[in-house]
């Protein structure tokens, strides 16, 4: 009799043949995340589970599998598991390092280019029928070439991203308690947050969310922070303390901000959306079809492993 995997939703079809090899598989019927009682029942007799980052996989979820070997998360983030938990019971907690990084890299350059050069408001302003000619003052934004970038959190991601810089002569500062700066270029300069938030033009965040970096971007950050400074956070929502975001754009203590995810998502504050200065994405970092497709395959060969008893090629417990 094969192993069962249950997966919480859809994820491109290499990814499900891939599982269909080893396990007896169970999808998500519908198309809509699960409520806690159905993400308890659907792992009651599983000895995997494949879930998104929008899964909360508590000690209730982790408790109802009674079989349970391998939670697999269908992404490199995984605050979303009971991670300490899963460990006590002896559940292997796996996740999607590495495939996504590019692609992560790649949307937060979008989002300082666009929220930069006031892209998204262009755009509208155009199809709004307002453009009725070059004007001298129309839409200024803001110079990326040969500016400071700030990176908070230098590890796979943030330093794609200050790979990245290189091509348009950026400064780079970055901030990582963790980083060990001998393994860095030279040229890349580590920073207190403070001297970050106060000399970056950029300032990008790529920590992890954990109880250390839950609102690490609050009132006092944004205080040091330029009046031409624009925050870019692809990481986690939580890491930004989101209320005083909207008042440090409304007043004018940063310039403006591109997020690609929220503090509760998917909630994005009417305050927030109604601020031209902020450029808003739906936590896509990740989305391309290459990338969803090999971070699929990954969170499959995490699961066969973890059942067939070899070592996961990506396990964070
Ligand atoms: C992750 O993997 O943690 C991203 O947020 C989604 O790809």
């Amino acid at each position: 009799m094969k192993p069962l995997i249950f997966v919480t939703k859809r994820i491109p079809q290499p990814a499900l043949d891939r599982l269909a090899e080893v396990f007896e598989l169970r999808l998500n019927p519908q198309d809509k995340a699960l409520s806690k009682q159905q993400l308890c029942e659907a792992v009651g007799n599983a000895d995997a589970l494949l879930c998104l980052l929008t899964d909360s996989i508590d000690r209730d979820v982790l408790s109802a599998g009674t079989r349970l070997k391998c939670v697999s998360n269908y992404a490199v983030g995984f605050n979303n598991i009971d991670v300490e938990f899963a460990t006590q019971r002896g559940i292997a907690v796996c996740n999607t390092p590495g495939v996504l990084t590019e692609s992560t890299a790649d949307l937060t350059w979008a989002l300082i280019m666009s929220s930069a050069r006031r892209i998204v408001e262009s755009d509208n302003y155009l199809r709004a029928g307002s453009f009725t000619g070059w004007e001298p003052m129309l839409m200024l934004g803001h110079d990326v070439f040969a500016k400071t970038l700030g990176i908070v959190g230098m590890g796979r991601i943030g330093q794609a991203v200050a790979r990245r810089a290189a091509g348009f002569s950026m400064r780079v500062l970055y901030h990582d308690p963790a980083a060990d700066a001998a393994s860095l270029p030279a040229e890349w300069q580590a920073a207190t947050l403070e001297q970050l938030c106060r000399e970056s033009d950029f300032i990008s965040l790529h920590a992890p969310l954990t109880p250390q970096t839950h609102h690490l971007i609050g009132k006092e950050q944004f205080a040091w922070m330029k009046p031409s400074a624009i925050l870019i956070n692809t990481a986690r929502g939580p890491i930004v303390d989101e209320t005083a975001l909207i008042d440090a754009l409304q007043t004018g203590k940063i310039a403006a901000c591109g997020l690609d995810v929220f503090e509760n998502e998917p909630e994005v504050p009417a305050a927030l959306r109604d601020l031209p200065n902020a450029v808003l994405l739906p936590h896509i970092g990740s989305a391309s079809l290459e990338t969803r497709t090999k971070m699929g395959l990954l969170a499959a060969e995490n699961a066969i492993a973890v059942v067939l008893g070899k070592q996961p090629p990506a396990r964070v417990n």
